[in-house]
């Protein structure tokens, strides 16, 4: 469902600077895969690249390659020797995803990992990075975002996608509700992160809900 009205998000998408090197694999997810609304589109792209630029990114930890959407759009804001790492479990989508970012200048600067986020996780963990997005299995939120803060950089973010799994986060929001388990997890780990008064926080209502927290801000 669409908690920006079309029209709103397609004008905010127009007075904003979106990715240039997505048109590919947009058109072509949209066109062959079924799952295709999982791609973070422009707005969201937008969003994540504003934080890149803003903090002066250089590495990047992202779960949930998908076609390579989201990847590909950071990347493109990232610095020349910028660095985006990407998980994803799917080899097919993964492939897909390279084929569209080797036709890109920035192309050298996404490296792709296959494998369970949570064990990728664990191989990374002395690594650092200025931003993790997490944008993959619902249920290891949890995890995902309590190591991932061990990993940033000070001053970095943790961005969360789909906090609002369809506004089914706020009681009422959709008639007649019923709550499911992926509902109760996404919002234990809501309430969560706003428990915590040491991190700074931000819950975009944007696309299906992002959250941006800030480490040592
Ligand atoms: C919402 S999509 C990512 C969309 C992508 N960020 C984009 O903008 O196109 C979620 C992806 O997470 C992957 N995934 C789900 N559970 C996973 C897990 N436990 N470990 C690794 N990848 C997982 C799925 O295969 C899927 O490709």
């Amino acid at each position: 469902m669409n908690i920006i009205d079309p029209k709103i998000e397609q004008y905010a998408i127009e007075k904003s600077t979106t990715p240039t090197l997505c048109g590919e694999v947009e058109e072509h997810t949209r066109a062959t895969q079924r799952l295709h609304h999982m791609m973070v589109g422009k707005l969201e792209a937008s969003v994540l690249g504003m934080l890149i630029k803003s903090m002066k990114a250089k590495r990047v930890l992202e779960f949930g390659t998908f076609t390579g959407y989201s990847a590909l759009a950071m990347a493109e804001f990232l610095p020349e020797d910028g660095e985006i790492i990407t998980v994803d479990m799917n080899k097919e989508t993964t492939e897909l995803a390279r084929s569209f970012w080797d036709k890109t200048p920035v192309a050298g600067k996404i490296k792709a990992l296959n494998g369970s986020g949570a064990e990728v996780l664990e191989s990374l963990a002395n690594e650092k990075f200025d931003l993790i997005f997490v944008d993959a299995d619902k249920r290891g939120y949890m995890n995902y975002f309590i190591k991932g803060l061990e990993m940033l950089n000070d001053g970095g973010a943790v961005v969360i996608d789909n906090v609002l799994w369809s506004g089914k986060v706020v009681e009422g929001f959709i008639a007649d509700q019923e709550e499911d388990r992926q509902t109760a997890h996404i919002k234990e780990f809501n309430d969560y992160v706003a428990s915590r008064a040491d991190l700074f926080k931000t819950y975009l209502p944007i696309r299906d809900g992002i959250y941006v927290v800030l480490k040592n801000a």
